[in-house]
């Protein structure tokens, strides 16, 4: 059982600005964790700093409820996993395997038999007398993850570790790690991507960083949100947030606040002076105030040619008229891309095939209860 905690840790390399600032995190003993965020944003750096491998400037890591500043990685109950495998070439995947275990001076019966047990678990048996170099790139990583199972660490750490595989492997071996750490129930474990798709498919609990600026221009990775997968995808506290989760991205529209009435609020949009009426209330929200309206490609539905002029003033919502300018055909679903007045694009997914094509008009309805909208701080409202 090793839960982790993490309080104020903040970090700088020597006299630049800082990395991290003011890192405060509760990670639970089985939970699968996954740090999230654009690249150069501190997310390999906070990993280090649980792992031992780098020292943070400020703040206290605790691993199973023991402070472990000054303890050595190798005492730190913890398996890291990189991006590029660093496999000893010269040595059998065995012998890579078993590598750590011989140092500590396990007994050879107890080694043999927990090599085995990882060879099992990822598959590896037929391959534990080849050497690296005869391996595909999939099997190094699953070696590479082998040789983080057999320590039985309390907690798993992931950088990037799918980054070099192509699309299948990744996603097999997406699956595989997601298998190994329900198998390890007792195990923590915090993985480190950019991909929002990996962290939305694996993980227990986001933490997404973002580099901030403050106001003297120095720039840090600190946390912009922490919640569930699907708490960041329905309920995103940032513009931020709200751009870095789903694919394709949320479509942000500018608009002034027209109208605010108990649960709802009404805007006008910038480009097209069309009124959009949501199911949000528009606290701290002002008439004539600049705001953006989020809305997911997904949650814009498209009218049937006529339905929109029967619904009227009715509809819940509102209707947008917009001119499709591209057609993307993915097969199970298609993505209209149509012009807003400004220049923009407004993105809609539709489920299957669509016999609309560019140069179309269409009649299109953002789901009330499924808009967003910010402040011009980007704070959501
Ligand atoms: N050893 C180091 N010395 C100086 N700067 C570093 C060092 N390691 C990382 N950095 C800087 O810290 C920032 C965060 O890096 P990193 O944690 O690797 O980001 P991420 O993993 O999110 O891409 C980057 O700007 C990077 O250049
Ligand atoms: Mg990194």
């Amino acid at each position: 059982m090793a839960a982790i905690s993490l309080q104020g840790i903040s970090k700088a390399f020597g006299e630049h600005a800082p990395v991290l600032r003011d890192v405060n995190l509760e990670i639970a003993h089985d939970e699968f964790c996954v740090f999230l965020g654009p690249s150069g944003c501190g997310k390999s750096t906070l990993l280090r700093i649980i792992a031992g491998l780098e020292d943070p400037s400020a703040g206290e890591i605790s691993i199973g409820g023991r402070v472990v500043n000054t303890v050595p990685p190798a005492k730190r109950g913890v398996a890291m996993v990189f991006q590029s495998y660093a496999l000893f070439p010269h040595m059998t995947v065995a012998e890579n395997m078993s590598f750590g275990l011989k140092l500590a001076k396990l007994p050879a019966p107890e080694v043999e038999r927990k090599v085995q047990e990882a060879a099992k678990i990822l598959e590896l048996g037929p391959l534990l007398n080849r050497k690296p170099a005869a391996l595909s790139g999939g099997q190094r990583q699953r070696v590479a993850i082998g040789r983080a199972i057999v320590r039985e660490p309390g907690v798993f750490l992931f950088d990037e570790p799918l980054s070099n595989l192509d699309a299948t492997l990744r996603g097999q071996t997406r699956v595989e790690i997601a298998r190994i750490h329900r198998r390890f129930s007792e195990a923590s474990t915090v993985y480190v991507t950019h991909d929002q798709v990996e962290a939305m498919t694996l993980a227990d609990k986001i933490v997404l960083l973002n580099v901030s600026r403050d106001a003297s221009a120095s720039a840090s990775g600190s946390i912009a949100q922490v919640g569930t997968p699907m708490d960041l995808y329905l309920r995103p506290n940032s513009r931020f947030v709200a751009g870095f989760i789903g694919s394709p991205q949320m479509n942000f529209l500018p608009a002034t606040v027209s109208k605010i009435e108990g649960a709802h609020t009404t805007v006008t949009l910038s480009a097209s002076r069309e009124d959009v009426r949501i199911e949000r209330a528009g606290a701290g929200l002002t008439p004539g105030q600049a705001v953006m309206l989020g809305v997911r490609p997904e949650h814009i539905a498209l009218l049937a040619s006529g339905e929109a002029e029967r619904n009227g003033p009715q509809y819940a919502g509102s209707t947008l008229t917009r001119t499709v300018s591209l057609v993307e055909r993915l097969g199970e679903q298609s993505y209209l891309h149509c012009s807003e007045a400004d220049g923009a694009t407004l993105l809609v997914k539709l489920q299957g095939n669509t016999l609309l094509r560019s140069g179309e008009a269409v009649h299109l309805a953002p789901d009330p209860a499924s808009c967003h909208l910010f402040t011009e701080e980007g704070h959501a409202v």
